[in-house]
């Protein structure tokens, strides 16, 4: 691999600063990475499809970076070092900084193929190209690169400033120099790495999906009410949430596709969806987004 080009550190003495992230995507995922990146010492640059879009992620990166001084996890300095450290970008051209590539555009395959195959001509030979994806193949993701062992699943969890695990998935092609490099990157970032075949869902998703699909199948066949399975699950098993509170913030629709994908690679009767979930679909009640799925939520924000 030849040498990613140097990049002007600033006057930050840590090492670290010397390798600039890229990410793909400035949205929910996108910028808690850019966040999680850039307080770690990363210079970031966050792009998306347009300015309206770029600057909607900045200012989720701020909103978490203000979470977390309000819940007293870093001081303010911490965070204006950190939102110094970011700038957006518009369309792929400025990957050529990076050393470290993460794409966190939408779970859909033909998208990220598209995204990567860009990529692939517009960053800097020796940078690392990172999938967030939650559910698809990353061998997949790659098949139509000139260099499929350049490309990685890392996948973090939401909120990405709260949650301590990612995900890391070598495809079938990925070099393990690559493999290495991005567990460091995620290591770096304060996060507990676990790794996962590369399998549709990998580890946490496919656990994830059968545990709401599994509560949406009861609901559907009256075994309890919403709420006293979310309770079941909550009290009998210490989760921090139920299965429809979690489906709610993951988005009923994102649930449906990542079972569907699942079912796809299995064709296993466990990913056959719950008919309700589809239902709910088909009426846009899709959770915390729509403000309506299993439970009601209040409007949420407009962009902007
Ligand atoms: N939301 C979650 O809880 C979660 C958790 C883990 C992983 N993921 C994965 O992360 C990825 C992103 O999910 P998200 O929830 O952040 O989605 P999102 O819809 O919030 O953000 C996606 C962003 O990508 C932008 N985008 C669309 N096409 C693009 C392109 N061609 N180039 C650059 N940007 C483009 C969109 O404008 C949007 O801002 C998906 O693969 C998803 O499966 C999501």
């Amino acid at each position: 691999m030849s040498d990613p080009p140097a990049i002007d550190a600033g006057s930050d003495p840590r090492e670290s600063v010397q390798r600039r992230v890229f990410v793909v995507g400035a949205g929910i995922m996108g910028s808690g990475i850019a966040a999680q990146s850039a307080l770690a010492g990363y210079p970031v640059t966050l792009e998306d499809v347009s300015e309206e879009l770029a600057q909607r992620g900045l200012a989720h990166v701020r909103k978490a970076l203000d979470h977390a001084v309000e819940r007293k996890r870093i001081g303010p300095g911490d965070r204006d070092a950190a939102l110094a450290r970011i700038d957006t970008a518009i369309g792929l051209r400025r990957a050529d900084a990076a050393q470290i590539v993460v794409e966190a555009a939408p779970e859909d395959l033909a998208l990220k193929r598209r995204v990567f195959a860009d990529l692939e001509a517009a960053a800097a030979p020796g940078a690392i190209l990172a999938s967030n994806t939650s559910s698809l193949p990353i061998t997949a993701i790659g098949q139509e690169l000139k260099d499929p062992g350049r490309l990685v699943g890392l996948h973090f969890f939401n909120p990405v400033l709260q949650m301590p695990l990612v995900e890391l998935i070598p495809g079938h092609r990925t070099r393990p120099e690559v493999v290495a490099a991005a567990r460091e990157f995620a290591a770096s970032l304060g996060k507990t790495v676990v790794t996962s075949a590369d399998t549709p869902g990998f580890v946490t998703t496919r656990a994830m999906a059968v545990l709401v699909n599994e509560a949406a199948w009861m609901l559907y066949e009256g075994v309890a009410s919403k709420e006293d399975i979310d309770a079941a699950y909550k009290l009998g098993f210490h989760h921090p949430m139920g299965p429809f509170e979690l489906v709610d913030l993951v988005g009923i629709d994102t649930a449906v596709a990542i079972l569907d994908v699942l079912w796809d690679g299995f064709r296993d009767s466990s990913y056959r969806v719950a008919p309700i979930l589809r239902t709910m679909v088909a009426a846009k009640k899709l959770g915390r987004k729509t403000g309506e799925g299993f439970y009601s939520y209040p409007a949420p924000p407009r962009p902007g």
